[in-house]
């Protein structure tokens, strides 16, 4: 595993999404609502809309606003009912992000 920059962190506010195009594919960076820094698949693994146009931040999830699945900061799916119950939907993979020396980066394989 290796660490690979992506952004410089003052670049990512809270509720902010930013598309990262590495070798590893589209990535999407985003900073929750309280302020950590996430890093996960572009794609939605609903129907493939790209989280960097089609999500939202809510809280500490992202959100995709096609279909409303909601992705946690581990990439835990799940969707709200009406009535506020939330039924497990598919994960979307994540990255190991950190911040170092002012900048994003995120682990991936060698
Ligand atoms: S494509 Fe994301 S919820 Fe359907």
């Amino acid at each position: 595993m290796r660490w690979l920059d992506v952004i410089a962190s003052e670049e990512l506010q809270s509720g902010q999404i930013l598309t990262v195009e590495r070798e590893v594919g589209d990535v999407v960076v985003w900073r929750t609502e309280s302020g950590r820094a996430v890093a996960c698949d572009a794609r939605c693994p609903h129907q493939w809309a790209h989280l960097g146009t089609a999500g939202a931040i809510d809280g500490d999830e992202i959100v995709c606003l096609s279909h409303f699945w909601r992705f946690d900061q581990e990439g835990t799916g799940s969707k709200l009912s009406a009535n506020g119950r939330r039924d497990e939907k598919s994960p979307v993979d994540t990255f190991e992000i950190r911040e170092r020396d002012g900048r994003l980066e995120i682990a991936v394989p060698d």
